[in-house]
């Protein structure tokens, strides 16, 4: 009977070297360790023995459990080892992975078009201003000779901010009040543009957005005429588009400026010959333009008797669109990175 639990002994430790998983090892520990494992009916046979074979088969069965028990215990240790080992390699995470998928991101295309836009303008002379896009009523309107009720602020769908007095703080519907600021600040002689954010209660569509952004240019100086300012403007074009493209100057209306124009370039697109994009006109609008007014003088405190200058502001976004073909400027602003990575 002591062969026979040797042999089972045996046989199980046996069967528990063959475990290969803990759920296994739980299923082998039952069946040879279990109520109906052989080591257990042992066990059962002991009450029909002598004394004395009782206690020497009862301590061989001891045994054998115990060291059943024990390899069971040995194979649970290594299989946990081994599980945790496959779970760790399974979530790892492997960081140089990432390292060669990383793509290095670039400036949004309206960033590089007025830093573009900087550079032809500083290569002019000119430097750069900034003004708030928070405004008050007295920059944005009052002191570009467009005061409270002036049928030209309807040109301006405006957002007013709730800060202070009623409609008197806005977000800023353009960068002209930036002439202002740096009038304020300065004395003639002035050359500066000044590039930003500028706002409107518009219904976003392909050709509107409520928030855009402009280019605004201001030269204060002793003599300034007209022709400094179409000079300025076709210098500008040229450097800009390159030499095919060139500018031209139509009679309008802004309250700040007087006279006003409008300014227009070739169509890039058809190079002046009539396409869909300029509608066969051949040439694209950009922006206003004009002398600056005697009142927006007065309003900084420069006499218009000494000074004269010009200005003019034109939005980025849609020259940064007809640069690339691209038709519809909500495209700028979505954020869609297979759009924004093209540029
Ligand atoms: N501020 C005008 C607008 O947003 C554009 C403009 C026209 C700016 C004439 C000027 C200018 O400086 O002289 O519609």
């Amino acid at each position: 009977m002591i062969d026979d639990i040797e042999l089972s002994q045996r046989q199980a430790m046996e069967r528990v070297e063959t475990a290969t998983t803990l759920e296994h090892l739980r299923e082998v520990e039952t069946e040879v360790l279990g109520k109906r494992s052989q080591l257990s009916t042992f066990k059962a046979l002991l009450r029909d023995l002598e004394p004395n074979e009782r206690k020497n088969v009862g301590r061989a069965v001891n045994a054998a459990r115990a060291e059943v028990e024990r390899a069971v215990g040995e194979r649970r240790a290594l299989l946990e080892r081994a599980e945790r080992r496959d779970q760790l390699e399974s979530e790892r995470l492997d960081l140089t992975e990432s390292l060669t998928s990383y793509r290095v991101g670039h400036h949004h295309l309206v960033t590089q078009t007025t830093e573009l836009l900087e550079d032809v303008f500083v290569g002019m002379g000119f430097t750069i201003a900034e003004g708030p896009e928070a405004e008050t009523d007295w920059y944005n309107f009052e002191a570009l000779n467009i005061p409270k009720a002036h049928p030209a602020r309807s040109m301006f769908d405006t957002l007013y901010l709730d800060l202070n007095e009623p409609e008197s703080t806005v977000l800023r519907t353009h960068t002209s009040p930036v002439q202002i600021r740096v009038m304020d600040a300065t004395e003639p002689p002035i050359y500066t543009v000044a590039p930003g954010r500028v706002f409107r209660r518009d219904t976003a569509d392909a050709s509107h957005m409520p928030v855009f952004h402009q280019i605004e240019g201001l030269v204060v100086d002793r003599g300034i005429t007209f022709g400094d300012l179409a000079g300025t403007l076709e210098s500008f074009t040229t450097e800009y588009f390159g030499g095919s493209i060139h500018s031209r100057l139509r009679p309008s209306y802004f309250p700040f400026t007087e006279p006003s124009a409008e300014f227009d370039i070739n169509c890039v697109f058809c190079e002046g010959a009539g396409c869909k994009t300029c509608g066969r006109t051949g040439w694209l609008e950009l922006g206003g333009c004009g002398l600056v007014h005697p009142n927006v003088f007065r309003a900084v405190g420069y006499d218009p008797e000494v000074w004269s200058g010009f200005a003019f502001g034109f939005g980025i976004d849609r020259l940064a669109l007809m640069r690339h073909g691209v038709d519809d400027l909500r495209e700028l602003f979505t954020n869609d990175i297979r759009f924004l990575e093209q540029f």
